[in-house]
């Protein structure tokens, strides 16, 4: 930047004075965006393409963990607070996830069942070899291009930290379910978000999951779900 240009980006509240090439050369490729915009998705690490740039976390194990296309969890990660989540909770009675979500996903469930509404959870806790085996298998079966929209590869699921629990289908009309609709104006009263909306792929890194959810506390679930944003953008936004 020329040093007698103006700093535009100083009036961000998430600006950081090491970043200003990068909001620069951000703005210059996507000259649409609001100041405030660059800055929020530089910050989240948008001007890297998905899988560069990538972090291995250390401490992972608290629940504001955040894994995606740029963080990824360690090969030997382990968690010793796995609980199962018996029948008819999930399909098989064998799911894990960690007990500190737990909780909260017995009393989500019982509660949606008060409403008339079914929810059972069909995936949670994944290790490394069973989500590697999920990505190798979405890539024969529906191609490179809907593997990465649809699974993370080894290292990046948020399952992997057992978590996150996909509800009921993988089916893309579950959009269209009373399920969808209870969880939309619900789950974050239990602590849990939608991870993967419409309309915000590209700050996710993936395609629209309306049955996967992120366990993050009722705290952080209801200002995510006041502000309508995702937990990437709630990151740099409120911490
Ligand atoms: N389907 C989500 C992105 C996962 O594989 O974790
Ligand atoms: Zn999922």
């Amino acid at each position: 930047m020329n040093k007698k240009e103006e700093n535009i980006f100083l009036v961000s509240p998430y600006y950081n004075k090491d970043h200003l090439d990068r909001y620069n050369d951000y703005y210059k490729n996507n000259p649409n965006y609001t100041i405030d915009e660059i800055v929020l998705y530089v910050e989240i690490g948008l001007d890297k393409e998905f899988y560069t740039n990538i972090t291995e976390l250390k401490d992972y194990k608290s629940i504001i963990t955040i894994v995606n296309k740029y963080n990824k969890l360690p090969e030997n990660y382990s968690f010793d607070d796995l609980v199962t989540i018996d029948k008819p909770y999930s399909n098989d009675g064998k799911k894990l996830i960690r007990k500190v979500a737990y909780d909260s996903l017995i009393e989500m469930i019982n509660e949606a069942k008060k409403d008339d509404i079914d929810l059972i959870v069909i995936s949670s806790y994944r290790t490394n070899e069973y989500q590697d085996n999920l990505f190798y298998n979405s890539i024969k079966n529906n191609g490179l291009k809907h593997a990465l929209m649809y699974s993370a590869k080894k290292g990046h699921s948020e399952h992997q930290l057992g978590l996150a629990i996909d509800l009921n289908t993988v089916e893309d009309n579950f959009q269209y379910t009373k399920e969808y609709k209870w969880l939309k104006d619900n789950s974050y009263k239990y602590g849990f978000i939608e991870r993967y909306p419409k309309n915000k792929e590209f700050i996710t890194g993936y395609g629209y999951e309306p049955w996967h959810y992120r366990y993050l506390g009722k705290d952080i679930s209801i200002i995510i779900h006041n502000d309508n944003i995702t937990f990437e953008e709630y990151l740099v936004k409120y911490s």
